[in-house]
């Protein structure tokens, strides 16, 4: 096998997701390159040491500069709050270094594009961790779709619900509430939540055209986690939006904190001529279809329990009927990533798929702004 040595910045939420998934893929996945887990990067050496301790790591470095000047580092992961992937990426590309990125692509547009340009001038292999296209019920979802199963798609709806920021007293900024605070996250659930909701939505459903929107904030202030000054919050709280799909569908998107009940939970359904189909993350392995063909006095929603081998990604799995989780769509991901670098293809989604993303989120945060629908 070829190593791949991988640099990974930050050892949050997504650090373990990611560094878990390079151990596990060559064990599932027939791949020629295998992750190496060569150097961790934090700024807190104490932390460092014990997380790299902890999973693997090789060796730590505190300054992600020093990280990107080492030759023995082939790709880049880039698990670190929003405000800093442009900077890292943008670097990492000058440096010659594959690029693993995590979403939203930037904090806007502007940024994203300054990013695709940085890595196609570069030309280094480039991805961005939109785990849920490889989630198998949603990679099935689209495999129907592309077989024409749905026939003309009318409707496009998606939630992406939770209820942890309905208490005024969580905090704004610092190391654990930074997705409340603009300068750090972008926006608030547009660009957290919602992007997951927009790329899956392009992925299945195509482009955009245009959007209109509805954002607020609900708690107007909070207590920044660090200076424990009371600031004004200045990103959604919750935004809803309504769309055109350039295929002549209609999309409804809707995004909240303020769910009480919902942890996660990330809903999406669509209503075609011939089908229909619906998934949930709550029940991640389960794939609702209607289709209109059956025998009217059996029709009605099926629910598909998608764990049998011929069923995306789950030959590589256990017997069928035995479910995997949230874990391995970034499983599934490294797997795909290190096939493309095989064959030389392009991975997706890769910086351009996700800048479009990126454009609708821009455009739904300029009409709720304005009050106005705008083209993406
Ligand atoms: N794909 C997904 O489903 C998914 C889920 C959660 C988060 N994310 C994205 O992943 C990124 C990280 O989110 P998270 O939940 O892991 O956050 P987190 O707060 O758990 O972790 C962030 C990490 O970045 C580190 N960091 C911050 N500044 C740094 C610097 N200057 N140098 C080195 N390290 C630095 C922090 O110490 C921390 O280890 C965000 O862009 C977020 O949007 C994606």
């Amino acid at each position: 096998m070829k190593p791949l040595n991988i640099g990974m910045i930050g050892y949050g939420f997504m650090g373990k997701a990611h560094t878990n998934a390079y151990k596990q893929a060559n064990n599932f996945f027939d791949c020629e390159y295998k992750p190496v887990l060569k150097a961790l990067c934090a700024r807190n050496r104490d932390k460092a040491e014990g997380f790299a301790k902890n999973w693997g790591y090789e060796s730590i470095e505190t300054d992600w500069r020093a990280l990107l000047k080492r030759d023995d580092i082939d790709a880049v992961d880039i698990c670190t709050p929003n405000n800093l992937h442009k900077e890292i990426a943008i670097e990492a590309a000058k440096a010659g270094k594959m690029i693993l990125c995590e979403k939203p692509l930037a904090m806007n547009t502007a940024e994203g594009e300054e990013m695709c340009e940085a890595v196609e001038a570069a030309g280094v292999p480039n991805m961005v961790w939109y785990n849920y296209r490889r989630v198998p019920a949603v990679s099935l979802a689209k495999q129907l779709i592309d077989e024409g199963r749905l026939g003309k798609i009318f409707h496009y709806r998606a939630n992406f619900l939770q209820d942890w920021t309905i208490n005024a007293d969580v905090p704004v900024g610092g190391a654990a509430t930074w997705r409340l605070d603009a300068e750090a996250a972008g926006s608030g659930v547009t660009g957290d939540l919602l992007a997951h909701c927009i790329d899956t939505a392009l992925w299945l459903n195509g482009g955009i055209k245009d959007v209109t929107a509805m954002t607020e904030t609900f708690v107007k202030e909070r207590t920044h986690a660090d200076t424990g000054e009371k600031i004004p919050v200045t990103i959604d709280d919750a935004c809803s939006f309504l769309c055109h799909f350039n295929n002549g569908s209609l999309g409804l998107f809707e995004s909240t904190r303020y769910a009480r009940g919902h942890k996660a939970l990330y809903t999406l359904e669509i209503n075609g001529e011939k089908a229909s189909l619906r998934w949930d993350l709550h029940d991640l392995h389960r794939l609702e279809y209607f289709d209109h063909a059956d025998d009217s006095i059996v029709r009605g929603w099926r629910s598909i329990h998608v764990s049998d081998g011929d069923q995306p990604y789950m030959g590589n799995w256990w017997v069928p009927g035995l479910q995997i989780g949230y874990e391995h769509s970034f499983i599934h991901q490294v797997a795909d990533f290190l096939k493309s670098l095989e064959s030389d293809a392009p991975f997706s989604p890769n910086f351009r798929d996700a800048l479009e993303t990126q454009k609708v989120c821009d455009a739904v945060l300029a009409s709720a702004k304005q009050r106005v629908w705008k083209d993406v």
